[in-house]
């Protein structure tokens, strides 16, 4: 295998025979070595056509690996597995001006085909925390979320072309630049989100937008839920269009992001209830200003808001953003930690989130529970800190989390996928008849169960 591989792509293309424990499977544990047969790193689709058609006509298994910043296992490894990793396929290809359009290799950084496109005064309005790291097939595979859903919609909303290799080899190129198209089924969705089991995606078009000319920022004081709800309706009528995102805080986790960082002082002081962070992007630089400025003074008035801070820079704004982005601080103080991203209707999330941080905490093992999140798309994560590893009480934690997602029909995930670490509470998200046809897709694209088996079910 190792010869075949190495005939395809070179011979410094390939990591094994111990070579591959430099390289590791998720970004926050670079310490612990990689257990694979070795790394294959191909440098074009018609290499990633020839891998797969190596692994899958001798049953070989295969994880793909992008940015490596996957929440639920999507990159685990085994030391039987083999590692198909997308990096070298970094190669943005066009921009086209007229179409509106990026097209790139999966291993581009998401942060770099933002900056290309922001050079041509485009706009990708993608953002999120792992920005920096992830690349843009993982963020496909995984139908990334962020913080501007609310406005722009998740990744498959901005997905206009994919280039696909399935696990038999077959090609599946469709770069199309249109919006419109209504040909038959629209095969591309059926790659994203599917958590790379169903095809490797070698190339994708994103649409963008015009870029934005005006970005404001404030973070904001509250002190019920119901006025976080009627907050939000305000903005996003008063800022005629122009809010962008809208991302809640509860007390608690807003006090550990502005401790972890002791070289900040808090912009607010730690003890308002909930903790709003609300962005404008618009194209009028003055009245977008005078907009947002006093739709927070209404809000005020109206007593919705106790408290207020507005950035009044770039750089301010870009520091204000850093403490919603930097989760990964919110978890370091914990011996260990479980990830969420549920979702529930608004209306009932309050309550729900109440009752689910008293029942966790009561458990001695859990210390703490951070919730916060795209309160706009009824999308809470929570960071359960806790003082110990046990598998037998990260099930706890679970079953209390998942309790009532099916009576309410929210989600067992919004945004980070089912990986490994979520396939048993997939059936709080659908049902038995959805995940036999989710089966047979699976069976008939990949009839040997070679790529990213395990994953999803
Ligand atoms: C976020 C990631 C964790 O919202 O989804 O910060
Ligand atoms: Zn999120």
């Amino acid at each position: 295998m190792v010869e075949a591989l190495i005939n395809v792509v070179g011979l410094e293309n390939v990591l094994y025979g111990g070579a591959e424990k430099v390289r590791f499977s998720h970004i926050w544990a670079t310490d612990i070595p990689l257990a694979a047969k070795g790394v294959v790193f191909p440098q074009t689709t018609e290499q990633v056509s020839e891998v797969l058609q190596l692994f899958n006509s001798h049953r070989e298994e295969v994880v793909i690996h992008g940015g490596l910043t996957n929440l639920v296992g999507g990159t685990q490894t085994t030391s039987n597995q083999w590692v198909l990793s997308l990096e070298k396929m970094n190669a943005i290809e066009e921009i086209d001006e007229s179409a509106k359009t990026i097209t790139a290799q999966a291993g581009v950084v998401l942060e770099q085909l933002i900056e290309a496109t922001a050079q041509r005064n485009l706009f990708l309005p993608l953002n999120f925390g792992a920005k920096g790291s992830a690349q843009i097939g993982g963020v496909i595979s995984t139908n990334a979320g962020g913080m501007r859903v609310f406005r722009y919609g998740m990744t498959r909303a901005l997905v206009l072309g994919l280039e696909v290799v399935l696990p038999t080899g077959t090609i599946i190129s469709s770069l199309k630049k249109i919006i419109k198209d209504n040909s038959g089924y629209d095969l591309k969705q059926l790659f994203i989100g599917a958590e790379g089991t169903l095809g490797v995606i070698t190339k994708a078009c994103f649409r963008l937008y015009e870029q934005p000319t005006s970005r404001y920022a404030a973070l904001v004081g509250m002190q019920s839920f119901q006025d976080v709800i009627s907050l939000l309706r305000m903005m996003d009528k008063n800022l005629s269009g122009n809010l962008s995102s809208f991302e809640l805080m509860w007390n608690v986790t807003y006090r550990a992001a502005t401790n972890a960082d002791t070289a900040q002082s808090p912009p607010l002081p730690q003890d308002y209830r909930f903790y709003v962070f609300i962005e404008s992007l618009g194209n009028d630089l003055a009245a977008d200003y005078i907009l947002f400025e006093d739709g927070l003074t209404r809000a005020a008035e109206k007593e919705l808001i106790v408290d207020a801070v507005l950035a009044q820079s770039k750089r301010e704004v870009e520091k204000l953003w850093r403490i919603r982005e930097d989760t990964h601080r919110l978890r370091q103080s914990f011996v260990a930690t479980q990830h969420f991203d549920i979702s529930f209707p608004i209306g009932v999330m309050d309550n729900e989130v109440a009752t689910i941080v008293n029942d966790l905490e009561a458990f001695p093992f859990v210390e703490r529970v951070l919730p916060f999140g795209h309160i706009a798309d009824g999308n809470i994560h929570l960071i359960v800190g806790k003082k110990d590893s046990k598998q037998q009480n990260s099930k706890k934690i679970n079953e209390i989390v998942y309790r009532n997602l099916k009576k309410h029909l929210g989600s067992v995930s919004a945004e980070h996928g089912i990986g490994l670490d979520k396939k048993e509470y997939l059936y709080c998200s659908k049902t038995s008849q959805e995940i036999a046809l989710m089966k047979t897709l699976k069976r008939t694209l990949d009839p040997k169960n070679i790529l990213n088996p395990s994953r999803i079910f």
